[in-house]
């Protein structure tokens, strides 16, 4: 297997724990990926004064692939949270995140499978704030055809190629006519070069009350930045929590992989966490290095570690560590 460079920062709090997991993974796959590691996050940043390492966004552009462990953003003036530096430094205008029921995950529903992709650049997130007076404080909602018919493509270009049956657009245009209406507008403009995909819309309240009612009748999920982020944890919630979500921040030419966790303070350095998030957006970056053997491999191997419920972490009810997860699904992988 050809050599393939890819960043990896491992992180804050579990984030050390859960790479060496896909250190371990990638290693036993024969992936080929060469790690080069930075640190990143609030512990380093402890020691050092800055989040970052120097070098690490350099390594990032100059590799184009990177996965990322969670990291923290000290509380105070200063630093700039690391997740919003990278979104901005790469442009990654995509945020892909795949929910889906798993056979030994405790949660309330079974067959949900849904692909949720949210704008990751503009919206109210652009962070255009200021005070109007001591008493008064304006943000705007900004919103571009240009990346509202990005955001639309990528998703219907992923629908595409994954198979997928339907795009649903996520929206307040009934309300917001023109900042919501021009991504809906934008949406369907888009639809119509993919006759083959069903597409329609659902208003955010609507869709927030059918997702917790029938969430199975959803496929895939395109929504500007605010609805995006609200609802993908919405639906990681609906399949079981956090320790099953992976996602991939994706640009014209780089991604950056993370689980959606954060740094869970509570069970750092106790060899207690899931890794189970970022193995799967390990699996995320094989399939789109076009590793597809290995991340099918991989995904099974999670799939049937929690299926059989012997070998489980505590989050999900079982009494594994973090090491004996990591043995239990490498041992499916030889
Ligand atoms: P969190 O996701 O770290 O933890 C919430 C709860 O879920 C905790 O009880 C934790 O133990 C549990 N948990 C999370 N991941 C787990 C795993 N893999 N296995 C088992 N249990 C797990 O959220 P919280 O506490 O709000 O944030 C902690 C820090 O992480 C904060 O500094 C926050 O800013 C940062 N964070 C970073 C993110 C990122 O880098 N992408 C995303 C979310 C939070």
């Amino acid at each position: 297997m050809q050599a393939i460079q890819a960043v990896l920062i491992p992180g804050d709090g579990i984030g050390r724990e859960i790479s060496q997991s896909v250190k371990q993974v990638s290693q036993v796959l024969g992936t080929g990926i060469v790690w080069q590691e930075y640190a990143a996050g609030a512990e380093y940043a402890a020691a050092n004064g800055e989040l970052l390492q120097p070098g690490t966004l350099d390594a990032i552009a100059a590799c184009h692939w990177a996965l990322k462990g969670p990291t923290a953003t000290p509380i105070g003036k200063g630093f700039r949270s690391i997740n919003v530096q990278l979104r901005q430094r790469f442009a990654t205008y995509a945020n892909l995140r795949p929910v889906r029921t798993l056979a030994g995950v405790p949660c309330r529903f079974s067959g949900v499978d849904i692909v949720i992709v949210r704008e990751n650049t503009e919206d109210l997130y652009k962070g255009i704030e200021y005070m109007l007076n001591e008493n008064t404080a304006n943000g705007i909602k900004l919103i571009t055809r240009e990346a509202s018919e990005k955001i639309c493509r990528f998703a219907f270009d992923y629908a595409r190629k994954n198979g997928r049956k339907k795009v649903t657009a996520v929206h307040k245009a009934n309300i917001m006519k023109l900042t919501d209406g021009l991504f809906l507008d934008s949406f369907h403009k888009v639809a119509a070069d993919y006759p083959e995909i069903a597409a329609d819309d659902v208003i955010i309240d609507a869709l927030c009350m059918k997702l917790v009612q029938k969430p199975e009748q959803f496929d895939m999920l395109v929504a500007p930045n605010l609805y995006g982020d609200i609802i993908s944890d919405l639906c990681a919630g609906l399949v079981g929590g956090l320790g099953f979500a992976p996602s991939a921040n994706i640009g014209e030419d780089t991604r950056i992989y993370e689980a959606v966790h954060g740094s869970a303070p509570d069970i750092a350095g106790q060899d207690k966490a899931n890794p189970s998030a970022i193995l799967m957006a390990f699996g995320m970056m094989l399939r789109d290095l076009g590793q597809v053997e290995n991340a099918e491999k991989l995904q099974t191997a999670i799939l049937d570690t929690v299926a059989e419920g012997k070998t489980t972490t505590a989050d999900i009810g079982g009494t594994a560590t973090t090491t004996a997860f990591t043995e239990a699904v490498i041992a499916r992988l030889q």
